[in-house]
């Protein structure tokens, strides 16, 4: 693996710094270039950390990515956040060598539903404290009666970025998957993953519908409700991709990632070894033709007791490619009827939400497009907690149905969704 970090990777941390005291004078003058954050400075700020974060290499991110995910949820979230963490049955305790609860109610009936979550971070980032907070802030905005039955798990997979290529998480997921479900006999799982956590929601999908048609196993259990945020769908955009017209182009400037920096042909072996790319078990998208039957006969997608939600940002770079995953795997019309150069933050549900009701051989289905959004908004509506947990001191219940559409958009979204589908 050669040198801890490279030479390059030291001058882009040391060039931090400078980068965010230009987005300060930016600010205050000319403004930022991110639009979602333009009044707001603590957002551009964050958001150039991130994208300085993401442009490393991907064998220096080792560098931030020192903690377990152990010692994030005891010793970050843990502290920070006890007042709400002590209450919860089991938090940080193992399920087994791949999971951690965060929640695990006691007395649970195998019916009751496993939020069981996949941190983003493009395979070679551990889990970030923001990911978590508003995962938890989720949670604690559910119902109360659906929140009394559902339990919170969290995967730790091992990280590209020490050497572990893909698809190690995939099986790392697969073990525990199938302690949930073989041994353990859980039915009502619910996948909830941001960037390269959606990736593997969707992919395992697709490996367990292969491991069913070569008998490997037999009748499967299929998570049954899917949150996708800003799943990564495509790990290697076509040329046009990088023209005006095309979301990597027109939102290089806008978004926390910059494709340019982690896809370069060199450091696809750094995330994949050698498998193929275009095969639906590593880049969907890449897999051509696209076919809706390739997810047609998923139950996840088909099952009319199935629910999926997808979130996409404006102005983010994926957002083309999320956009033609949904068309092709959820009938989502919008990457074919829609361009998205919005010119305000307005909320339009003609172009912003699609809605598929339940119905027979269909999953119900939820996809939105945040006006201006970024990438992962995980990372940015992580004040959800904060917010929570001053109500509780307070002894009020938070109830986000009041809150700011703009600030937590979407976590307002996914718990209406999740509050409606996660019980049976
Ligand atoms: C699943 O459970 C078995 C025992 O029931 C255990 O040996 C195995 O390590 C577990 N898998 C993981 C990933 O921990
Ligand atoms: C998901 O991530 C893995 C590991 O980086 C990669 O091999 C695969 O192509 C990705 N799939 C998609 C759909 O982006
Ligand atoms: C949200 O995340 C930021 C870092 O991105 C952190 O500084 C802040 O403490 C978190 N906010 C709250 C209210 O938890
Ligand atoms: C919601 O928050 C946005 C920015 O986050 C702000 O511009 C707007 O005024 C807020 N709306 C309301 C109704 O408070
Ligand atoms: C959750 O669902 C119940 C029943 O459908 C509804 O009354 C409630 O308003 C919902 N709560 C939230 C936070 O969406």
């Amino acid at each position: 693996m050669g040198a801890f970090i490279s030479l390059r990777g030291i001058f882009q941390l040391l060039g931090l710094p400078v980068s965010l005291l230009v987005t300060i004078i930016k600010y205050y003058t000319v403004g930022v270039r991110f639009r979602k954050f333009k009044n707001n400075l603590w957002g551009a700020l964050k958001l150039t950390v991130y994208r300085t974060a993401l442009s490393l290499d991907m064998l220096d991110t080792k560098v931030i990515a020192l903690a377990t995910n152990n010692h994030i949820l005891k010793r970050v979230i843990g502290r920070k956040y006890n007042y709400i963490t002590r209450n919860f049955h089991g938090y940080g305790t193992k399920y087994d060598d791949h999971s951690y609860w965060i929640v695990k109610q006691p007395n649970r009936d195998p019916s009751d539903p496993i939020l069981y979550y996949f941190h983003g971070g493009g395979y070679f980032l551990q889990t970030a404290p923001e990911q978590l907070e508003s995962i938890i802030g989720m949670y604690k905005l559910l119902d109360p009666e659906v929140q009394r039955k559902t339990s919170v798990l969290l995967l730790d997979y091992k990280l590209v970025s020490f050497g572990h290529t893909f698809p190690t998480q995939i099986n790392q997921l697969h073990h525990s998957y199938q302690n949930l479900t073989v041994r353990d006999k859980n039915t009502n799982i619910a996948f909830i993953g941001d960037s390269a956590g959606g990736n593997l929601s969707i992919i395992y999908t697709q490996y367990l519908k292969s491991l069913e048609r070569s008998k490997v196993l037999k009748n499967p259990i299929y998570p049954r409700t899917m949150v996708l945020i800003s799943p990564w769908t495509n790990l290697k955009p076509e040329v046009k991709q990088f023209n005006p017209g095309y979301s990597y182009f027109d939102n290089d400037e806008y978004d926390m990632i910059r494709y340019r920096y982690f896809t370069t042909p060199a450091s696809l072996p750094n995330l994949i070894g050698t498998q193929p790319l275009r095969s639906l078990l590593v880049s969907p998208n890449s897999k051509l033709p696209h076919s809706a039957d390739d997810w047609s006969d998923i139950p996840t997608f088909a099952n009319e007791n199935s629910n999926i939600f997808v979130i996409a940002g404006e102005d983010e770079v994926f957002r083309d490619d999320i956009l033609k995953f949904a068309e092709y795997a959820l009938e989502c019309p919008f990457y074919s009827e829609n361009t998205y150069c919005g010119t305000s933050m307005d909320f339009n549900p003609r172009v912003h939400q699609y809605i598929r009701p339940n119905q027979p051989g269909k999953a119900g289905v939820e996809v939105y497009v945040e006006p201006w959004g970024v990438h992962d908004s995980l990372f940015f509506e992580n004040h959800s907690l904060a917010k929570i947990m001053a109500l509780e001191k307070k002894n009020k219940v938070a109830d986000c149905r009041s809150w700011n559409d703009t600030e937590f958009f979407a976590t307002k979204k996914i718990v209406k969704f999740l509050n409606r589908s996660l019980i049976q």
